[in-house]
């Protein structure tokens, strides 16, 4: 039987593509409210494709526990899925990481007919993987490939796509072949191409992979700025440089936040003492809140500000990084009290009512471009906020072809 343990966003959709691909799986979680969701045959988040396979595999090749110790007495193969966020210090927080696999190590070393296989799957620094072997030649003299064996098997798909687990190539990274064959075993059923490297090349890929999006979403809200800054449309400009053109591929520009994307950077910044690029890249996409906030600024004082989607990304219910709360946080050191609206996400304070959020607001901040936004008619929101309302939207979700501008009567005022 394998462990899934941490049954968040990454670590359940996995568990139950397992169970409904032949595995028994046993998901840890120490969170009571994900555990009880779960049985209650409820996802604690929205994903369109892993809530069917809930249904189908809830009692039957699926179970879910908050005990791990239970976990280490039924389980032989531990795949980690716990959250690694950046600390206070903005050092990756992989302790309760260490903790578990230090649990399951000391429960199993040596019990079993065959030793304990633990796949590691949160994003860890790199390096990562290879200090949890040092820590088990350490504390039990245990050698990775006999007396345990250990991969790092990254989870690239996106948030909420769980779809993608059966879609996506496996980057296996491992040092022996006992170890890939137990991953092959845990991930062959996935039918997915399994891609074997090294771990610390596996633990690059992953980091690669999301830097690589993030220093780019950074290159197109750089692009942006230039082409505002200029009076120009920067989506317009975009558009037309990847019209047909092989060599294009320019993203498109907005807030680019979220657990994964910003952190992941980061992780790299560990190994190089100039890491100017992702430093850089970071920095870009973090001011671009800022950078609004100015624009607006520019045609006038803001005096009753409403900030639409607190959500990191479109049609999500997950707040974490997300630069709509930074676009709160901005306008409340200017002594403002801006009023909040998510669908899906709620803070002290916001509201899921759209029309109540808009109904007379100065400005408005479109942070994410949530469907619920798109749906509302241009006739619609000039009739909720106030004349002359500025809109900020690096979306262009209302289609206006320019990012800042006033509604009604003053619309000509301004281009910025
Ligand atoms: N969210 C994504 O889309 C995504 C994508 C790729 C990679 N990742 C990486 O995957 C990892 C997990 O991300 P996530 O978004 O699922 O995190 P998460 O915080 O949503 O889930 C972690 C889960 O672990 C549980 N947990 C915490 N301590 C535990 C313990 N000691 N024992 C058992 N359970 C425990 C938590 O209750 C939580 O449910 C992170 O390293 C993240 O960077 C995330």
């Amino acid at each position: 039987m394998i462990a899934v343990v941490g049954c968040g966003r990454v670590g359940l959709p996995l568990a139950l593509c397992l169970a409904a691909r032949g595995h028994r799986v046993l998901g840890v979680d120490t969170d009571a409210r994900i555990r009880d969701a779960v049985r209650g045959g409820r996802l604690p988040f929205p994903d369109r494709f892993a809530a069917p396979l809930l249904d189908e595999t809830l009692g039957r090749t699926f179970d879910i526990t908050g005990d791990l110790g239970r976990a280490a007495v039924e389980c032989q193969t531990f795949i980690i899925a716990l959250g690694t966020p950046l600390d206070s210090s903005l050092l990756p927080e992989q302790s309760a990481l260490r903790e578990v696999v230090a649990r399951i190590l000391g429960g199993t070393l040596g019990q079993g007919p065959t030793p304990p296989f633990i796949a590691v799957r949160s994003t860890l620094v790199p390096g990562g993987t290879n200090g949890l072997i040092r820590m088990a030649r350490r504390r039990w003299d245990a050698v990775p490939g006999k007396d345990f064996l250990i991969a790092y098997c990254p989870e690239r798909s996106l948030e909420g796509a769980s779809h993608e687990l059966l879609e996506l190539p496996q980057i296996v990274g491992a040092e022996d072949e006992r170890s890939r064959e137990a991953a092959r075993r845990v991930f062959g059923p996935l039918g997915v191409e399994l891609v074997f490297t090294g771990i610390l090349e596996a633990e690059l890929g992953k980091l690669f992979n999301n830097a690589h999006r993030y220093v780019n979403f950074a290159l197109s809200n750089e692009f942006l700025m230039i082409a505002m800054n200029l009076g120009a449309s920067g989506h317009e400009a975009i558009r037309v440089a990847n019209e047909g053109y092989p060599r294009g591929g320019i993203p498109s520009c907005g807030y680019a936040a979220g657990p994964c994307l910003s952190k992941d950077g980061f992780f790299l910044t560990q190994s190089l003492p100039t890491p100017e690029l992702l430093l850089t890249a970071w920095r870009l996409n973090e001011s671009l809140p800022l950078y609004f906030v100015e624009q607006v600024e520019k045609v006038r004082p803001i005096s009753s500000p409403v900030v639409l989607g607190l959500a990191f990304k479109a049609d999500s219910d997950d707040p974490r990084n997300s630069l709509g709360l930074k676009l709160m946080g901005l306008l409340r050191m200017r002594g403002l009290d801006p009023v909040a609206h998510d669908p899906l996400v709620a803070v002290p304070g916001s509201t899921s009512d759209l029309p109540g959020a808009l109904r007379g607001a100065r400005e408005v901040f479109v942070a994410v471009p949530h469907k619920e936004y798109r749906a509302l008619t241009w006739d619609e929101l000039g009739r909720l906020a106030a004349p002359g309302a500025v809109i900020a939207d690096p979306w262009l979700v209302w289609g206006q072809g320019r990012p800042v501008f006033q509604l009604g009567p003053q619309e000509e005022t301004r281009r910025s």
